[in-house]
């Protein structure tokens, strides 16, 4: 099958969250299983040509936003030797320094006009390289457009009869919501097609409606978060997903266990294996040594690696900070994003510097130190639709403390102390449970070693590869195809 992926992010070129991650391994494994998978991304300043050996192709092409023609340039290398990546080069909306927006976490003023050059430029660009999806597979709000634009705009080039168009949500709080009157027009759709059913969503143009509307099949990042963004989790969204209901799938992602493995991890100095653990008490020394706590085998080292953002419960963490301190417990924050989490974390870091260490940068290198030289990690999301953190940390045998939602449901199993199974520790705060009584529920269960030994392992024999939702994957690009046959023929 021929699949087509368009994303914003895509590791190792350009990474904000997990969406990189996903964007950037899913294909290797599709390629694997014999498909023709392609990616599309935005050429963002940071990504280094030099670096990536990226060749630019012989096209100058253009389309318009709004009245205004923008022309882009293509650029192309290989993903891990055998992915094609295309990179859609335009100065004015891709040559900055951020992404999204600028260091202080603040989005950019036009957003809207970037990404609506994005999908544009990706449709154009796909037929100037001759390459003819079956399925295009988009991600998140910055692609929502696409599936719009096949059935609208481009419903009589046939070049896309055979293409069938997936839309996979990431994160439902992120939907790119716009004002209706000017962004219709700079995107290049009729007011007829603003419609509830179609692009208009409570008196505003939401490109995630385009993409849930139009899209032939819809899918999200796990089975728990696809139910409950049926309900109230669905921010605002639900109706439109109950009416798709049936089109709507919810596969776990997976991590990418070649990258993520302390037995052969390039940014740690003591590699470990689950078979042969000893080193991993070698990396806790030398992330307390960075942090500047005590050198204390004993202490139960605590790690956080995570956009701040109010969707990880960042609230939950500082209030747990606060009420451990009696504790021999030492935690360590790496993060960026919203300036005020980032400053609650700062002030703790100044009341209490032998306890807490707070680090505000993106930090590939460090975040590897983390989850190889912490016990436990910590994930306390308000809501998470898959969560990829928890998954490398048990891939590092370090064993996470989260809340019972979304994909963080999925994949963590409360302890139990009488059967020893679980491989984390699990608290419900719908229910009312508080992430500080689960920590030290934990910090109370390391104290025997031996306990812990069996959780670390437990940790280390849970797997979520890419593998095991393959299956799934390929059901899904094979439904897709299925329904958009359905449709044309109805069309015709
Ligand atoms: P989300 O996509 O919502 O941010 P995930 O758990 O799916 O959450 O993925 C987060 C990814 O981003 C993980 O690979 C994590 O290690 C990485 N990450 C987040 N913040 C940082 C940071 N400051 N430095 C390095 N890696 C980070
Ligand atoms: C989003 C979600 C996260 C998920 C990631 C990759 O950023 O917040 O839960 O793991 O996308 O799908």
């Amino acid at each position: 099958m021929n699949i087509l992926m368009v994303s914003s992010e895509c590791v190792p070129y350009v990474k904000v969250g997990g969406l990189a991650d996903v964007v950037g391994t899913l294909p290797k494994y599709l390629k694997k299983q014999g498909h023709d998978v392609r990616i599309i991304i935005p050429k963002y300043r940071s990504i280094d040509g030099v670096k990536y050996n990226l060749e630019t192709l012989p096209y100058r092409l253009t389309v318009k936003v709004g009245k205004e023609q923008e022309s882009f340039r293509i650029k192309t290398c290989l993903l891990d030797g055998n992915v094609p990546v295309y990179f859609i080069e335009n100065m004015r909306y891709f040559n900055r320094l951020g992404i999204y927006g600028d260091e202080s976490g603040i989005g950019y003023g036009d957003n809207r006009e970037r990404y609506i050059f994005f999908s544009k430029a990706a449709v154009e660009a796909v037929k100037a390289i001759m390459f003819r999806p079956d399925v295009i597979h988009c991600h998140d709000w910055h692609t929502g457009l696409i599936p719009a634009y096949l059935k609208t705009t481009h419903a009589n080039d046939g070049f896309f009869w055979n293409t069938s168009t997936i839309y996979t949500i990431h994160n439902i709080s992120y939907q790119g919501s716009f004002e209706a009157s000017t962004t219709l027009p700079l995107a290049g759709f009729s007011w007829e097609d603003y419609k509830s059913d179609k692009l208009e969503f409570y008196n505003t143009f939401n490109f995630m409606k385009a993409g849930l509307a139009y899209a032939d099949i819809i899918s999200t990042v796990s089975p728990t978060y696809a139910k409950e963004i049926q309900g109230p989790a669905g921010n605002g969204m639900e109706v439109v997903l109950q009416v798709r209901e049936k089109d709507l799938f919810g596969i776990l992602n997976g991590i990418d266990y070649s990258y993520w493995n302390p037995a052969d991890d390039k940014y740690l100095n003591a590699k470990y294996s689950s078979s042969d653990i000893k080193n991993k008490s070698l990396c806790k020394k030398h992330l307390q040594e960075k942090c500047r706590f005590a050198v204390d085998e004993k202490a139960f080292v605590i790690g956080c690696v995570s956009r701040f953002d109010s969707q990880k419960g960042f609230d939950l963490i500082m209030d747990t900070i606060n009420k451990v301190q009696h504790l021999n417990i030492q935690i360590v924050v790496l993060g960026s994003g919203d300036m005020n989490i980032r400053n609650g974390l700062l002030y703790l870091k100044h009341i209490y510097p032998e306890k807490v260490s707070v680090w505000t940068t993106y930090n590939e290198p460090l975040s590897h130190e983390i989850y190889a030289g912490a016990d436990a990690f910590l994930m306390p999301s308000k809501f998470e639709p898959c969560g990829l953190s928890q998954i490398i940390s048990l891939a590092y045998g370090t064993v996470p403390i989260v809340n019972k939602t979304g994909g963080l449901a999925d994949t963590i199993i409360n302890f139990s102390k009488d059967s020893l199974s679980g491989n984390g520790f699990v608290f419900d705060f719908s229910k009312g449970e508080q992430c500080v009584d689960a920590v030290i529920n934990a910090y109370n269960v390391y104290q025997n070693q031996t306990v812990w030994n069996k959780i670390i392992s437990n940790a280390f024999s849970s797997n979520y590869s890419w593998n095991k939702s393959m299956e799934q994957y390929e059901n899904m690009y094979n439904t897709a195809v299925q329904k958009r046959t359905a449709y044309t023929i109805y069309q015709i």
